[in-house]
């Protein structure tokens, strides 16, 4: 089923429908309906107060969203993170916040959230693979976290880690990447007000291939710098390294903002295809900071960004 791109997804799913519709599959014993579609019974819907920050594009499916994903420990073929990633422990689950701050310590996921407005956040969603969804993220600027354990003077980038544990994660019994997935920011990209920290979508929790429990989106880079179920978040003087990056520097730079100006080397970058847009829908596109230049240009003023790419 496709959707009309006039319309926001909730237009096309009313809420009441689809909270009557979950409802029914969770009180079914949450009987499986399409492979890694449901991030189970016991999935808690999230409150979010509507963000003027949202796209009012229409939102791809819950079903794209979470049966075609990157989420490489779990395997690299798409599905593979619908069909694996059902096995990772995420309750409990605990972020070590460090480097150059106030508070350092490891926090609960409970306190890592607390206190934080909760917002749902439509955004783009660009692949470097160039291929793009809509996702109805919930979640919270990742500037509140921040702030609220303070970002000592020295710091001039933020790092990211995901969780390593083979145990659950079968892609990290072999050496795809250098395994934990890292990422970072600049501290004034961290620090933006559309860089959030994403506890879910849809108005649910995070389902676990999209990055339980909790993950970062930055809606005008490159969709793997949004790196998933982080455990670990320093505040450094030097620019960290970065899985990609380590990997082929040539190809995937630090910044990776979306660029149609800047082709990747072994492919354009600039058109994009909408999954879920249909085998006659065409390519699009691809928009200067995947349409978020207004927002974020100033940030890279003075910049070469051939260079800084
Ligand atoms: N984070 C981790 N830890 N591991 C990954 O393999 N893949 C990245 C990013 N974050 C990845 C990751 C890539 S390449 C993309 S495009 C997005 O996650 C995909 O997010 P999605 O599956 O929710 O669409």
């Amino acid at each position: 089923m496709r959707r009309k791109t006039d319309l926001t997804w909730s237009d096309v799913t009313p809420k009441s429908l689809w909270l009557s519709r979950r409802g029914l599959l969770a009180g079914a014993g949450g009987l499986a309906l399409g492979a890694g579609a449901l991030a189970g019974p016991a999935a808690a819907r999230i409150e979010a107060a509507k963000s003027p920050l949202s796209t009012d594009e229409a939102p791809n499916s819950f079903e794209d969203i979470t049966t075609y994903n990157n989420f490489y420990e779990f395997g690299t073929d798409k599905g593979d993170p619908a069909a694996n990633a059902a096995a990772l422990t995420t309750d409990p689950w605990a972020i070590e916040i460090g480097g150059m701050v106030d508070r350092p310590g490891t926090y609960d996921l409970a306190d890592v959230v607390k206190g934080q407005p909760i917002e749902e956040r439509i955004y783009r969603f660009r692949c470097v693979e160039a291929w793009s969804m809509v996702v109805p993220w919930i979640g919270f600027s990742l500037s509140g976290l921040l702030n609220r354990v303070g970002v000592q003077s020295g710091a001039r980038y933020v790092a990211f880690e995901t969780l390593v544990r083979p145990e659950e994660m079968p892609g990290q019994t072999r050496p795809i990447l250098d395994w934990p997935y890292r990422e970072g920011l600049r501290l004034d990209e961290a620090m933006h007000p559309l860089t959030i920290l994403a506890t879910g979508l849809y108005g649910e929790e995070m389902p676990k291939q999209n990055g339980a429990p909790i993950r970062l989106v930055v809606p005008w880079k490159y969709g793997f710098k949004s790196i998933k179920s982080i455990v670990k978040i320093s505040l450094v003087a030097d620019q960290p390294q970065t899985t990609w990056n380590m990997l082929q520097p040539s190809e995937y730079g630090f910044y990776s903002n979306v660029n149609p100006q800047v082709d990747h080397p072994r492919w354009s970058q600039a058109s994009e295809r909408r999954i879920g847009a249909g085998i006659f829908a065409g390519r699009q596109d691809t928009l200067m900071f995947n349409g978020y230049a207004d927002q974020v240009a100033s940030l890279y003023a003075g910049q070469d960004l051939a260079k800084d790419f």
